[in-house]
């Protein structure tokens, strides 16, 4: 009896031990798994979606003048970033074909740079309505035509 009154507050402990660490432990959460699966470009592109949206949305204006420039500066870096890498889609051209489908996507992603170039300077010079019709129209118009031939089927 004594012994097992010595060894039953040990016990406890071993026990409330197991049982909290069952409790505590927890399987990744699937979105973590997700994130790591999703390519540079991905990642990248949503940075760029979501300063379309300021422009598409809140529209750039005297009054945020500053946060536009921020946005078109990250929108920029991630364009630069994705201007160097190649899309999942050109595995499925052919060899001989896949060197000028690849510089194809590159000059698209020049030209949506140069785009926002002149959407900045625009900007600069305080012509909102017009920065806001280059996001609206001309950056919108190169999205599709990207997306139409470059991001494949499974998006
Ligand atoms: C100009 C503004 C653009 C914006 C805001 C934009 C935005 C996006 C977004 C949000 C995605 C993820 C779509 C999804 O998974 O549901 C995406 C994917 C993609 N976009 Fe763009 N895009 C733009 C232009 C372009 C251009 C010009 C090209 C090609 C020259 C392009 C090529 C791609 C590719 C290849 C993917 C698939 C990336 C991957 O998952 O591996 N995008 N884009």
């Amino acid at each position: 009896m004594l012994q097992r009154s010595r060894l039953t507050p040990l016990t406890l402990i071993l026990v409330a031990g197991a049982a909290f660490g069952a409790l505590a432990w927890r399987p990744a959460p699937a979105a973590v798994v997700l994130e790591g699966e999703e390519s540079p470009i991905h990642e990248h592109m949503e940075n760029m979606n979501a300063a379309m949206r300021f422009f598409g949305k809140t529209g750039a204006s005297a009054e945020n003048r500053d946060k536009a420039l921020e946005w078109i500066a990250k929108f920029q870096t991630s364009v630069v970033a994705c201007k160097t890498m190649t899309p999942a889609t050109a595995e499925k051209i052919e060899e001989a074909k896949r060197a000028e489908f690849v510089a194809g996507y590159r000059t698209m992603m020049v030209d949506v740079l140069a785009t926002s170039c002149k959407l900045e300077k625009a900007l600069m010079a305080g012509k909102y309505d017009e920065a806001n019709k280059i996001a609206r129209e001309e950056l919108k118009a190169l999205k599709d035509a990207g997306h139409e031939k470059y991001e494949g089927d499974d998006h």
